[in-house]
């Protein structure tokens, strides 16, 4: 007898059964259905429904198949379409009849969204603490390595001079601001839908209030019919996913082009890095090249979602099965890819000289606009004489520090012989030190703010 037996007189077609089954992926939600159903047993008692003897049997019973599935003992059976079915029948094996009686009032329907629920919080929590390891790796780097200084790209053609440190405190705030992004996840996610039945809502007078409480959760939700079908935590969270995958991918640029031998400025630590079945002088970059190619993936789980929810009708569907696998796949990719983004920071060899010998005169430009800006003369016609003083170094092949003094105050009158002060990577760097720029001073106090928020969390 099936769970619909009653129903039907046609068993269901073999490959039919096994494209609907849900087991293969969704027992992970085992820990998360054991203890909605642990719950829902007592919000029974409360209501009056079980008395107190058969809600303690189904909870040594329902403890009973979760220790099977924590020692591996337990085996999944034909007929077990999914997690639900398939703690439930083992339930009934162990503790017979009453086994029956737990889904009173209940739905697969509010119950798989409760357990994803509950699956998504308790992992939401390993994964912030993994985020929070490498803000706290990119915080202790950053300021052992405060003495490099680098060029400093955009467009990528060399810029300004900026702090190492710099660049890499650049990427605490991009992962900072995920991890609050991940509590507003946490907030929403933590809303009850056990007790909104199939889609109707729960005709037992089951106190919801009482089950929250239960279950941790904040709330419980105030319709039943977007309770079944409200799958928007995981868009949530697979969006999330998504841009932290992409932080994941720009750190992994820079390092990656970094680490090239024309660069040279990174060497990537032999334990994230691999050989080559072929080349023998190779080393790759593997561990930052996977972190940049599984975007593509933690995107793609966030549009199959969004496509898979577009034009659903109301209430349960059984479309919504497709939740689970990317949203899983996302946890995992995650739940590895983080530690591993931490390791390579953490073993990362930096070339300080390279970087420096890589810092040209052109560099300092604008710091020499800002020096014509000091004696009076306007930013924007500054920045044309610099324009030209730059186009005269080129046609003469030298460097903007040997430019002759005659050179300059032939652009004008206002360039002094104490020009050539200007030409220091080191000083234009401190100079830059509003708070948030990359002198040294603004980069300690970023640092400090970095290490209050760090305690916070
Ligand atoms: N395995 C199903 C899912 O993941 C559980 C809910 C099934 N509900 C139903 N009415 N068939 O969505």
């Amino acid at each position: 007898m099936g769970l619909w037996g009653g129903r039907f007189e046609v068993s269901t077609d073999e490959a039919m059964r096994r494209f609907g089954d849900s087991i293969g992926f969704d027992w992970r939600l085992y820990q998360a259905d054991i203890k909605g159903s642990v719950a829902y047993a007592s919000a029974l008692s409360r209501a009056g429904l079980i008395d107190s003897e058969e809600r303690d049997l189904l909870a040594a019973g329902l403890a009973q198949v979760q220790a099977e599935f924590e020692t591996g003992a337990f085996e999944v059976q034909a007929g077990d379409e999914d997690i639900h079915t398939a703690v439930e029948r083992r339930l009934g094996e162990i503790i017979g009849p009453v086994a029956g009686k737990l889904h009173t009032g209940r739905s697969r329907n509010d119950q798989v969204a409760t357990d994803l629920r509950l699956h998504l919080l308790a992992e939401a929590g390993t994964l912030r603490d993994a985020l929070h390891g490498l803000l706290e790796v990119i915080v202790v780097r950053s300021e052992a390595l405060l003495e490099i200084v680098m060029p400093g790209h955009t467009h990528m053609q060399q810029a300004q001079p900026i702090l190492f440190s710099h660049w890499l405190m650049s990427f605490f705030w991009r992962f900072h601001r995920d991890v609050e992004r991940l509590d507003e996840v946490r907030r929403r996610t933590a809303t009850l839908p056990l007790g909104s039945g199939a889609l109707a809502g729960n005709p037992f007078n089951i106190d919801r209030q009482a089950l929250a409480a239960d279950l941790g959760f904040a709330a419980v939700s105030q319709n039943s019919v977007d309770a079944v079908c409200d799958r928007d935590f995981v868009v949530e969270f697979l969006a999330w996913a998504a841009l932290v995958q992409v932080h994941l991918s720009a750190l992994a640029e820079d390092l990656i082009l970094w680490s090239s031998q024309e660069f040279g400025f990174v060497q990537i630590d032999e334990a994230y890095s691999t050989g080559s079945s072929l080349m023998p002088q190779k080393r790759n970059p593997d561990s930052l090249e996977l972190l940049r190619g599984k975007t593509g993936r933690m995107v793609g789980h966030l549009i199959g979602l969004l496509t898979t929810l577009k034009g659903l009708p109301a209430a349960y569907n059984k479309d919504l099965q497709e939740d689970k696998e990317g949203l899983f796949d996302a946890i995992d990719t995650l739940s590895m890819g983080l530690p591993i983004a931490g390791g390579v920071i953490r073993t990362l060899h930096v070339n300080g000289a390279r970087m420096r010998n890589a810092l040209d005169d052109g560099m300092l430009a604008t710091d020499l606009a800002d020096y014509l800006v000091r004696r009076g003369v306007p930013f924007r016609e500054s920045h044309h004489l610099v324009g030209r003083a730059v186009r005269r170094a080129e046609e003469l092949d030298v460097p903007l520090r040997e430019l002759a003094i005659a050179e300059y105050q032939a652009i004008h009158p206002d360039f002094g012989v104490d020009v050539y002060q200007v030409f220091d990577f080191d000083r234009s760097v401190a100079a830059r030190a509003a708070e948030g720029g990359t002198a040294r001073v603004a980069v300690r106090s970023q640092i400090a703010r970095a290490r209050v928020l760090l305690a916070d969390h």
